[in-house]
């Protein structure tokens, strides 16, 4: 990392250019080693931190900006950064700065940021920033080159651009498979194609290359605006590399993360966030798939273990869980048809994808339509449930969930496996929650809390341990029992003794 002034990024820019079509293939040439940033979910950095060194086996920073993580790769690891179920975007880093020591005024600040555009040592960026491409081009044309995004009302990422743009056109990059799994006739047809297409566009490349600038900043002692920053800086980009700025038919989006006095200067490599890799019918509150992932990693799944999404809405959760811990089996229900539908699509549509693939299309997950309040589950046999609970501001509502959260956990404790089971749940109505779980007569302990950001929204991942005590013994359970029907419950128990 250097700090600001830093005489080595100042040599290396006399050397940097614009990409051109007579540039060096980065494929054919040594491997480089350069700085990935990713931007994750909040509250889950060090979980994103350890899926880095489990599948690329390195280490990761953890940025002091909440919800990014650095590590380095050569670039023959690309390919395995777009395999993380952690990551939300990716760049590539151009130049990073601890302390950069802002002027005092407005003017100053913004005029040495423009100088800063033309002494960055951008060649190792860009150069992955031109093998990433190649990476998704061959991705999206075995996928018939016409990969879709579905528009979603998913919750939507922390960060702020100062420079919104749409989407851009380019194909879904590759989620399941790396390019290194390519052998057979066909795809080395589709790449000789690819090629071909490849230096007609590297051709019109070097014609003129459209960027933009995004300037995420966070800190209250900025004498300038993101929109400022991003303003001139963009300038002094365009006019050292003679690009063309456009917001949003972009190929190339430059980075200027800004947090308090730390500096970041990147180049991104995902157009859309990776959270949307597994849902295609999106709800009012889908989960991103990457806030899934983390909180699935915090329970831990084993072998074997039935894992139940009790309020799946668009099945976010269990989908995640049946395709990256696809050894356990999952149960996803909810008592809306219109979720329960929206899971089953979902649902179909991976298996539809990995038909297409040639992949073996089952999961392990299936999906029903109850009332939580009320299981049709032995007592005793499930070992996890994990559920995203009504919030009770965009579902269900806040004087609801006063008889909601109660029962649920109750409910819960009952079909959950004692001194073994556990429960992750999310929800940003920490009150009514801290309540509930007193109120369980033991039948829950909390083991940890993980603080997390959803849609602007402070709410909390809690890992609940189903403590040994025996459902239905204390007096809220009786209580309970009571309100529904002595026999019912006990009908129910029984089975669970079997
Ligand atoms: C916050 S949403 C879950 C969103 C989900 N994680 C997703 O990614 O789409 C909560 C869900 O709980 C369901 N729900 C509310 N009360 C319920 C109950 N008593 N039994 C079952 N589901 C319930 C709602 O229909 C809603 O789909």
């Amino acid at each position: 990392m250097s700090s600001q002034g830093d005489e080595s990024a100042e040599q290396t820019s006399s050397s940097v250019e614009a990409p051109t079509s007579a540039e060096a293939d980065p494929t054919s040439g040594g491997l480089i080693t350069v700085t990935i940033g990713a931007t994750v979910p909040t509250g889950f950095e060090h979980t994103a931190a350890e899926e880095v060194k489990e599948k690329i086996g390195v280490d990761a920073r953890i940025s002091k900006d909440r919800g990014r993580i650095y590590f380095p790769i050569t670039t023959d690891k690309l390919s395995q950064v777009h395999l993380l179920c952690s990551v939300d975007n990716l760049f590539v880093v151009v130049e990073e700065y601890d302390h950069y020591q802002f002027k005092e005024s407005k003017e100053e600040t913004l005029n040495e940021l423009q100088e800063l555009a033309s002494k960055l040592p951008w060649t190792n960026a860009l150069e992955v920033w031109r093998l990433n491409r190649t990476l998704k081009k061959r991705k999206g044309h075995r996928k018939g080159g016409n990969a879709t995004r579905a528009k979603s009302n998913a919750e939507s990422s922390d960060v702020a651009a100062a420079a919104e743009g749409a989407e851009g056109a380019q194909p879904e990059l590759p989620q399941e498979t790396s390019p290194a799994d390519s052998g057979t006739q066909a795809e080395i047809t589709a790449d000789s194609e690819m090629c071909q297409q490849d230096s007609q566009e590297t051709a019109a490349e070097a014609k003129v290359m459209k960027f933009r600038v995004t300037c995420n900043r966070a800190g209250d002692r900025h004498s300038f605006s993101s929109n400022e920053a991003a303003r001139d800086f963009g300038g002094a980009v365009q006019e050292f590399f003679q690009w063309k700025a456009d917001m949003t038919k972009f190929d190339i989006e430059v980075l200027l993360n800004i947090h308090n006095e730390e500096v970041v200067i990147g180049i991104a490599l995902t157009e859309e966030s990776l959270h949307r890799r597994n849902i295609s019918h999106f709800g009012p509150t889908t989960l991103r798939s990457t806030l899934c992932y983390g909180m699935l990693r915090l329970c831990k799944p084993q072998a074997s273990d039935v894992i139940l999404d009790p309020m799946c809405g668009t099945g976010a959760i269990p989908l995640e869980g049946a395709i990256e811990f696809s050894e356990s089996f999952y149960i996803a229900g909810d008592n809306n048809d219109m979720a329960v539908n929206r899971t089953v699509n979902n649902i179909c549509h991976i298996q539809k994808r990995r038909a297409d693939k040639g992949s073996p299309s089952g999961l392990p997950i299936d999906t029903v339509q109850w009332d939580l309040s009320n299981l049709p589950v032995r007592t005793s046999s499930v070992d996890i449930i994990i559920t995203d609970m009504p919030f009770g501001k965009r579902m269900g509502s806040r004087k609801k969930n006063w008889d909601l959260y109660p029962s649920c956990l109750r409910e819960m404790a009952r079909v959950c496996r004692p001194g073994s089971g556990k429960a992750v749940l999310l929800t940003q109505d920490k009150k009514c929650f801290a309540k509930a779980v007193s109120r369980m007569g033991g039948l829950w302990r909390k083991l940890h809390t993980v603080w997390v950001n959803v849609g602007g929204l402070h709410a909390g991942v809690y890992l609940l341990k189903r403590t040994a005590a025996v459902f239905g013994q204390t007096p809220e359970d009786v209580y309970e029992s009571r309100g529904k029907g002595d026999t019912q419950t006990n009908e129910r128990d029984d089975k669970g003794l079997d």
